[in-house]
């Protein structure tokens, strides 16, 4: 004889095939039992995926029966996230600079600390039409060169990653946004000799959010950080500055002047990039702070600026808004 509960799916309770309204309960009160920040959220996202239904289709129609494939699935996701899984990982998507990337194992999972960066760029260059030349080093899923290009219409990118996995993805990420025609992506190691050769230019904008979590500090890290974000995207050597000496190092050659250069930085380590940029010639250091109020983006330029309103480097907070406004070109 076989026995019903054979087929069933775990966690269900006594019926084989939950409604979209009880699945949405039980997903939440497993998650919330595994200690989820966000139980409700995280499961509604999940039974989207599961079911291939739009939040109002959840909403319009909470007593509809998933399937046994669905229910399963819903199920498997659910134990995804209890393992500590991000949700946008499990789902293969991410929202940044209200646009949609696609995103994999082999990508940062993009942060919305990083729109700090954008909003810096747009803050040193006023003129939107500019036909600017960006160069984007370690670009990942492509979020901050592709955001970058729909902000500038006229500009053109090249966004450099080690990973050839990753470059596929931000490639795939240029064509489904509309920006193919003005994204280039290249396979390069920027530790090696070569690197800004191969890089091209000169640029009017560098950005990078390199790796920059110091070796010893990664398996301390969140899980959802430690086990899913790729190591290569975090490890930023024994102190995490590698990557920031390796791309001041070069920044002066890759840009024109005028050029404008922005940089994430990690927790605490803006007064070491500051040091690092000034040294390597660039003037009119700005720190732009994150949602959080912690220091996020050093930025600079090649040419001392005329006007400078905000924070220069190395002073005391500032809102954050009015920073960067007097670069505009
Ligand atoms: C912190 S992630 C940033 C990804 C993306 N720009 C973002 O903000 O979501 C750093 C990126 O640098 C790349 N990377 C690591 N080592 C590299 C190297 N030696 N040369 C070029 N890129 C490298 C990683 O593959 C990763 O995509």
């Amino acid at each position: 004889m076989i026995r019903r509960s054979g087929w069933r799916p775990r966690g269900w309770g006594r019926k084989a095939v939950p409604t979209l309204k009880d699945a949405l309960r039980e997903g939440a009160r497993r998650l919330a039992e595994a200690g989820a920040g966000t139980p409700q959220l995280d499961a509604r996202l999940l039974l989207q995926a599961a079911a291939g239904r739009s939040m109002e289709e959840l909403l319009c129609n909470p007593d509809e029966e998933l399937t046994v494939c669905q229910s399963a699935q819903f199920d498997r996701l659910i134990g995804r996230r209890i393992m500590r899984e991000p949700v946008s990982r499990i789902v293969g998507r991410r929202e940044f600079w209200s646009l949609e990337f696609e995103i994999s194992p082999e990508t940062l999972d993009p942060r919305a600390d990083s729109e700090t960066l954008i909003e810096a760029v747009l803050g040193q260059v006023a003129d939107r039409q500019r036909p600017l030349r960006i160069l984007d080093i370690g670009t990942g899923s492509g979020c901050l060169l592709l955001a970058l290009l729909t902000e500038f219409p006229r500009a053109r990118g090249l966004g450099l990653d080690i990973s050839e996995e990753a470059l596929g993805v931000a490639r795939r990420n240029a064509v489904r946004l509309g920006l193919a025609g003005r994204a280039d992506f290249l396979r390069c190691d920027i530790r090696a000799a070569d690197w800004v050769t191969q890089a091209g230019g000169p640029y009017d904008v560098v950005i990078s959010n390199p790796p920059y979590i110091p070796d010893g500090e990664i398996s301390g890290l969140a899980p959802e950080v430690a086990n899913f974000d790729p190591g290569i995207a975090l490890a930023g050597g024994e102190d995490g500055l590698d990557f920031y000496r390796i791309i001041t190092g070069s920044v002066a050659e890759l840009l024109r002047e005028p050029g404008w250069v922005a940089l994430e930085a990690g927790f605490g380590q803006a007064g070491a990039i500051e040091g690092l940029l000034r040294a390597a010639g660039l003037e009119s250091l700005q720190v732009r702070d994150d949602m959080n109020g912690l220091a996020r983006v050093v930025a600079a330029q090649t040419a001392p600026s005329e006007t400078l309103t905000g924070r220069p480097a190395g002073r005391g907070s500032l809102d954050c808004h009015t920073d960067l406004r007097n670069w505009g070109i």
